[in-house]
Order: structure tokens, then sequence, then C-alpha cells
């Protein structure tokens, strides 16, 4: 299901603290268009948010971010999460992710770590920090020695509205990642018309 990504080409990098924001929110993001999110496993809510839009809102391809164990892999797999993600690149995160057949996004930003990836068997890789490490320039650059593998890069780290469409356009981007959209303060002050109008803004840019 990690393709629902790939479509959208946009996937929105969600952290909630509180599981009964998880369904506003889900609505909030099909209402403008988008039916797929990351849920990042950096609240004790990430689980039961992830089963509650699984559960409640089928329609939404609901992937875990942050998953930096393979208790957190386990946990995100008996949600009902349908792909995983990570910032960085560990192998028994990824050994426990094809155990349970999840398909997973480790994070790379370097040579080194995409040739391990790409050795690992992975060929969607997140870009992550992609601003602070260089930005679209960076990553084309980066890109270059392994577009001809086929691999994909989800950037993810710095990514809004203004500079979307500069990774977007390059060739080896299957889709940007990011929280602007979902920003903390409008899912805590539940201000999901303005989620709903920035979510479209977005995929309009697509
Ligand atoms: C992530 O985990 O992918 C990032 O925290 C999202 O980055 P952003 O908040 O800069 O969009």
């Amino acid at each position: 299901m990690i393709e629902g990504i790939l479509e959208k080409r946009i996937c929105p990098v969600v952290v909630l603290d509180h599981v009964e924001d998880a369904e506003p929110l889900a609505d909030a993001l099909l209402e403008g268009g988008l039916n797929v999110m990351e849920i990042t496993f950096r609240t004790d809510a990430a689980a039961d948010c992830i089963q509650k839009i699984a559960n409640d809102r089928p329609e939404i391809i609901v992937g875990a971010g942050t998953l930096l164990c393979p208790e957190q892999v386990q946990r995100a797999k008996d949600s009902g999460a349908t792909f995983g993600l990570a910032p960085g690149l560990n192998p028994q995160v990824l050994a426990k992710a094809n155990e349970l057949e999840l398909p997973f996004c480790p994070g790379v930003m370097t040579p080194t770590d995409i040739e391990e990836a790409l050795g690992l068997g992975c060929d969607l890789l997140k870009f992550f920090p992609a601003g602070p490490a260089g930005g679209p320039k960076f990553l084309k650059a980066l890109a270059g020695p392994y577009a001809h593998t086929g691999v994909k890069f989800i950037p993810t780290g710095g990514i809004n509205r203004a500079n979307m469409r500069e990774y977007l356009d390059l060739s080896v981007v299957g889709a940007i990642g990011g929280s602007w959209m979902v920003d903390s303060v409008l899912v805590k002050e539940k201000r999901w018309a303005e989620i709903t109008w920035l979510t479209r803004e977005a995929l309009a840019a697509v």
C-alpha cells in the first residue's frame, strides 16, 4: 500500500497526542483530497491512532513512521499500518518489517546509506533530513550515480508549500513527506478546516 504515497506524491507526517484527534484529522485530509497519512511513533498514542483509522476510516492508507526498533514495527503491524518508514536505516528494523511483510521505507542521507539500503533490497528510500542535508540540489547530486538502479526517494524534513515543487520536479523523487499541512499547532487547536485547505493547496501544486 506504499504505492498510495507514490500515487498522491505527498505523505503528511503526523504527530498525534490524543486518539480523539485521529478521526477528525483523517476526515480533514480526506476532505482535502488526500487518502494517505503517516502517523509517527513519537507519542504513546501512535498505535491507538493507527488502529482507530485502520478500523473506522478504511479508505485511508495509514502508515507508521519513526519506527526505531523491531518492537515498534510489530506494534505498527498489529495496529493495522500498511507501510512503515524510519528516519534511518536499521537492519534489525528492516528485518522485522520483512518478516511481517510490512512494506518499509528506511531513511538515508549519504551514498553509503543508499548502497546499504539497495543491498538490503530497498528501492524506495526516505531522504532525511532533506532541507538541512542540502535540499533538492544535494538530492539530485546524491542520486546521480544511483538513478539507473530505479531507486526512488521520499524527501522529508524542511519541505513546505514554498519549496515542494523543487523536490517533486526531480525524477528520482517518488513523493515528498512533511508536516506543514498537519502542523502540530493546527492539530492541537483542532483547526481541521485549515488542514483541509492546506492539503488541497498542496495537492493542487503536485
Ligand atoms: C519527519 O519525520 O519526516 C519529519 O519530522 C517531518 O519533517 P518536517 O516537520 O520538517 O516536515
